[in-house]
């Protein structure tokens, strides 16, 4: 298994540029089952998650041709010929729940692996399943799997989510294109990624309204048809590679940033002190001379303040002046950079959903364990303003969602290497 050793070495500049979005990009590849047309994603980034739903689709009888260079994927289900995803696939990823909705759409029946647990938290697909049963199907649950099936094409309806949830959102989307009537969905999601799926979807010629607000309205239509989609800027690499001169200081562009894709984490960074500005192409981050001060961090459902961005975030305040307080309450274990983090000479005291951070001069190098894709960039962060080395193991998680990272960091003076073993 790949190390990765950081090793503390002052002050970042340079310029990194943003990839396309991970979250957006796996919502809309299921989305290809849909049409027996062809989808033509550009701006897809280079990650093993990216593989991993490209793994599951061929599985299920879609053809993938990809240009990893360049960044596009083209996609063709001219039929689904298998309906069955696989426990081996699904394991390794939470995303492959989103065949379930495009799959009952198209042709009526699902057969796909409960995703299970994860590091995070239990993370169940309840909502998953109501709001395409409102949609007309019905599940079983047997030896692991769901069984999923409608009598003849989905119908239309209207349904509030009792709780936000982004998957369970891009799921009734997906498959509402393909209902028969009018499907108004309420407490949505309103997450970049959601208004990407639905502007790719509208492309593929389905009728959507409302995306980015708590409800959106789509018009069932017999078929959708072949569209070529650019994914979205990664707003959580952004706001991860906005976190490094934050830590190591100095000052960084980032390529492609917007900020309108993380206000609620930009507002925060700007309360501690950081000076952020746009630049002729993306944002400009500069770090003052002196610490940042401590925040007050509650996570939230877009447009708040981010789950993915808690852990770095912890990272950075880990050396703020003062007392920090983040609020997990999106995800209930989510914290398990914390006793890392504790390795490196951070001061963090969890109490449940509850992290205190009492800002400490310096972090030290130390041997340190990824537990989950954003617990382990944290932790690199961390190396980066540490004194000495940080030695970062189990960095296949960094390999699912942050594409050429070293490359990336070391194009702005960071010391960073990777160690293959
Ligand atoms: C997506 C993102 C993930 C991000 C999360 C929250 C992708 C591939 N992943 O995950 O990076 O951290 O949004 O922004 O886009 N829940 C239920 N029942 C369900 C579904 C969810 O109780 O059927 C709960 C979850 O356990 C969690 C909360 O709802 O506590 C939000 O989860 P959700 O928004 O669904 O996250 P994901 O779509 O899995």
């Amino acid at each position: 298994m790949d190390k990765i050793v950081v090793t503390g070495n002052g002050p970042l500049k340079g310029k990194i540029k943003i990839s396309g979005a991970k979250n957006a990009c796996l919502t809309l590849m299921p989305a290809s089952l849909l049409s027996d047309g062809t989808l033509k994603l550009t701006n897809v980034p280079k990650l093993s998650d990216i593989d991993t739903m490209s793994d599951l689709l061929t599985s299920l009888g879609c053809e993938i041709g990809s240009d990893k260079q360049v960044g596009t994927l083209n996609l063709k289900v001219r039929e689904i010929t298998n309906h069955k995803a696989e426990y081996d696939i699904v394991r390794k990823m939470r995303a492959s729940i989103l065949v379930l909705g495009p799959m009952l759409a198209r042709d009526g029946y699902a057969v796909v692996s409960l995703p299970g647990g994860c590091a995070i938290g239990a993370r169940p697909v309840d909502l998953h399943l109501r709001v395409l049963e409102a949609l007309g199907a019905t599940f079983e649950l047997k030896d692991g799997y769901i069984f999923g099936k409608t009598s003849g094409k989905l119908q239309g309806t209207k349904f509030e989510f009792p709780s936000v949830s982004v998957g369970a959102t891009e799921n009734a989307l997906m498959a509402a294109t393909l209902a028969k009537g009018e499907t108004i969905l309420e407490n949505v999601a309103k997450e970049p990624e959601i208004i990407d799926l639905a502007e790719c979807l509208i492309k593929m010629g389905a009728d959507i309204t409302g995306q980015g607000t708590s409800t959106i309205r789509v018009i069932g239509v017999n078929k959708l048809k072949s569209a070529e989609h650019s994914v979205i800027a990664d707003r959580i690499e952004l706001g991860t590679y906005m976190l490094a001169p934050v830590i190591a200081g100095g000052e960084v562009e980032l390529i492609g940033g917007k900020r309108e894709l993380i206000s609620a984490f930009c507002e925060k960074l700007e309360v501690a002190g950081v000076d952020i500005s746009n630049s002729e192409s993306g944002l400009n981050i500069k770090m003052p001379d002196n610490r940042i001060g401590a925040l007050n961090i509650l996570t939230e459902p877009f447009p708040g303040f981010p789950t993915d961005l808690q852990a770095q975030m912890m990272a950075v305040l880990c050396t703020a002046e003062g007392v920090s307080v983040l609020e997990e309450r999106i995800f209930e274990n989510r914290f398990m950079h914390a006793p890392e983090l504790i390795r490196m000479g951070a001061d963090i005291d969890v109490y449940g959903g509850v992290a205190k951070v009492t800002g400490v001069d310096n972090l030290k190098g130390a041997p340190v364990m990824a537990t989950d894709l954003r617990a382990s960039v944290s932790l690199i962060l961390a190396g980066l303003g540490a004194r000495g080395d940080t030695v970062v193991s189990r960095v296949y998680h960094l390999d699912r969602g942050y594409e050429e990272l070293e490359k990336k960091l070391v194009g702005c003076g960071a010391v960073i290497e990777r160690i293959s073993e």
